[in-house]
């Protein structure tokens, strides 16, 4: 049997879900719900490991495999019509899967999860970059650029944008300041493994469906953990014709993920990075840069209110027809 899949599955095996039309790729033994959330997808799921049933779809053609038993039973008649857990099987030909899929925020249920602390790095003394981990049996299933509540152990409560990339819903992570407030002042004096309870995910500041277009993203200080969580999103994606980030950081933590900036600037064809020190700065880049690009589809501005008023009007002006979507309500 090994031999034939083996045989069967060559290299990777295509995926297209209906009615979406969304494509990718599942290797080796992965599941399909495991490739589908690596892509870049929302596919309904829950425990991720065939107890729940929600990740229940439908095979339209090809050939699945099972690569793990379940608990959870599907009925003869489920059985019959095609119907199979995606986080229990992987595809051995290419496959058209029907599966229900998150395509706005409207389609993602509210959670409530417990996760751990796992580690937490200070790139500059004023700012934590926190990383967290779901149980294997629960992952958070959010879009790019929503925010979750949060509450510590000690009953210390806010509400924080999620910096890391939906393709992994097990690992999350956050950028928190050094302020006054209890929640924050915990983050720098607590040890790594305290548990924190989640809520969520909130807000639409998230991908346009239109995400094939140039994406423009225009950020203030912290508020690049948004735009981390979209460009990550985006490329996991890899859909958008272009990348420009516009980063302004005019607090004491600079540009705290500026390596990641670069980075991605150098591997990726298609993405352009300015690190700005100031406003005055930010809008003379723009400035220069507009006037010898074609129009953007997409701008993404993440800020205080004031940073995303001006933003907004400044580049209203220059382009009027543009969509705009903020992180604040202005
Ligand atoms: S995600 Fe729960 S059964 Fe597949």
């Amino acid at each position: 049997m090994f031999v034939k899949d083996t045989f069967l599955r060559l290299i990777a095996a295509q995926v297209k879900f209906l009615p979406s039309g969304h494509e990718f790729f599942v290797e080796g033994e992965d599941s399909l719900l495991v490739a589908a959330i690596q892509a870049g997808y929302i596919p309904n799921h829950g425990c991720t490991n065939g107890n729940c049933g929600r990740c229940k779809a439908r095979l339209a053609a090809g050939k699945i495999k099972k690569i793990h038993e379940h608990d959870y039973v599907l009925s003869q008649y489920e059985t019959r019509m095609g119907y199979f857990l995606m986080c229990a099987n992987t595809a051995i030909t290419d496959v058209v899967v029907e599966a229900d899929e998150a395509r706005s925020v409207a389609d993602l249920a509210w959670q409530k999860i417990r996760a751990q602390v796992r580690k937490i790095d200070y790139p500059c003394q004023n700012l934590a970059v926190v990383s967290l981990q779901t149980p294997k049996t629960k992952t958070l299933r959010f879009m790019a650029g929503q925010w979750v509540n949060v509450e510590l152990e000690n009953g210390a409560t806010a509400t924080l944008p999620l910096a890391s990339c939906p393709c992994d819903g097990r690992n999350l992570q956050w950028h928190v300041k050094r302020e006054a407030h209890d929640f924050n002042q915990n983050f720098f004096s607590a040890e790594p493994s305290q548990t924190v309870l989640i809520t969520g995910p909130q807000g639409e500041f998230v991908l346009s469906e239109n995400h094939r277009s140039a994406l423009m993203f225009v950020v203030q200080n912290a508020h690049f953990a948004h735009a981390k969580s979209l460009i990550e999103h985006a490329i996991s994606i890899d859909t958008a014709a272009s990348f420009d980030l516009y980063w302004q950081a005019d607090d004491e933590n600079g540009h705290y993920f500026n390596n990641l900036c670069r980075s991605w600037q150098d591997a990726l064809g298609n993405f352009s990075y300015h690190a700005l020190d100031n406003l005055a700065a930010l809008s003379q880049q723009l400035n220069q840069d507009l006037a010898v690009k074609n129009h953007y589809a997409d701008v993404y501005i993440a800020g205080d209110v004031n940073f995303c008023q001006h933003v907004r009007q400044w580049l209203k002006l220059q382009w009027p027809a543009v969509q705009f979507k903020t992180n604040q309500p202005v």
